[in-house]
């Protein structure tokens, strides 16, 4: 005979804070959290973002400050995308792969204050640079060109390994950019640097406010390039590639709304699986609360547990460090 109530009695491990600790399943380290962060050029006040209420737009020197504090906190990494002067942009984005352009150029303050104290990540997308606001270059007719900006983004990799990335994480959904970039870093004598393939990245409307935080000159969508939502084998397709062509870890983005796709990948991923939490998960809980409606500090550590409940061994989040000084 199966035990059964009222001898089996589950609600007895969640009388007590203790009992419930003692018995939880899932833990968030500060050393599983990623903190992603904005460095823009030509300003020499850090920028709010609107709808990303606590995140702003580094100036290089607050970036150091604030990566400075997310390393004291015990956080495991840093994230960073850059934000160039509008006047910079051009139809390639050409000032991302410039070791003067902004983003190498916080990449280098980062390593030359933290050294090998953190993991240094750097966005290899060109997206942030580019005058259409595409993650890549277009055709004459307008379309991204896969294999043109494939070349695009081994230059870039190679700058931000130049400029002292311990890891890049290329988000564009290009065909090949894995192997492709493994290939240039490899012959540039760059076997150091690792890679976190945005394996599973869908095209999302969740990442509404981000377009403000880097200020895209986006018009139109991402649907050619990023996944559909409506898709979770495909997702399997994708990891199959990008272990390939040499991931040395793979990530799910956005992660509240693919929960089912990281599960799956986590399930079938031989290399540590990240999910990132994105900027409309962050804006919707920030903007609840701040309406009342939404107890703020349970929905951040909840959202994070689910990440993790989930099976992301890395969470890359705009609460990195809060989360780390106040819940961890
Ligand atoms: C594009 C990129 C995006 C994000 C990270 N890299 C946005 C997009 O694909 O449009 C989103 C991050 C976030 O929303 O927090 N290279």
């Amino acid at each position: 005979m199966t035990a059964s109530f009222p001898n089996v009695r589950p609600r007895r491990l969640r009388a007590t804070p203790a009992i419930r600790r003692l018995v939880a399943e899932t833990t968030v380290a500060p050393r599983q959290l990623v903190l992603p962060m904005f460095v823009r050029d030509k300003v020499s006040e850090p920028v709010p973002i609107a709808s990303m209420p606590g995140v702003v737009q580094h100036t290089v020197d607050s970036l150091r400050a604030a990566a400075d504090e997310a390393v004291r906190a015990g956080v495991g990494g840093v994230m960073l995308f850059g934000v160039p002067d509008e006047a910079d942009k051009d139809p390639a984005g050409t000032v991302a792969s410039e070791p003067d352009g902004i983003l190498n150029r916080g990449l280098a303050a980062l390593r030359a204050d933290l050294g090998d104290a953190t993991v240094i990540m750097a966005d290899t997308c060109l997206d942030e640079f580019t005058s259409h606001g595409h993650c890549g270059v277009l055709t004459d007719s307008g379309e991204v060109d896969n294999d043109a900006t494939v070349e695009r983004y081994c230059a870039m990799a190679l700058a931000q390994a130049e400029a002292g990335a311990h890891m890049l994480g290329p988000s564009g959904m290009m065909d090949g950019q894995i192997g492709a970039i493994r290939s240039a870093l490899d012959g540039a004598g760059r076997a150091d640097v690792s890679l976190l393939a945005y394996t599973a990245k869908y095209s999302s409307a969740f990442y509404g406010p981000f377009r403000e935080a880097v200020g895209s000159s986006l018009e139109g969508d991402r649907r050619t390039y990023q996944q559909d939502a409506a898709n979770r084998r495909e997702a399997r397709r994708e990891l199959e590639l990008d272990l390939a062509e040499g991931a040395d870890l793979v990530m799910v983005k956005p992660a509240m709304s693919y929960l089912d796709v990281l599960a799956d990948v986590a399930a079938a991923s031989p290399v540590p699986v990240a999910a990132y939490q994105i900027s409309g998960e962050y804006a919707m809980i920030t903007a609840a609360a701040q309406n009342g409606w939404i107890d703020r500090d349970a929905a951040i550590v909840e959202s994070i547990t689910a990440i993790r409940r989930a099976g992301a061994d890395v969470v890359l989040t705009y609460w990195a460090t809060e989360f780390a000084q106040r819940f961890a």
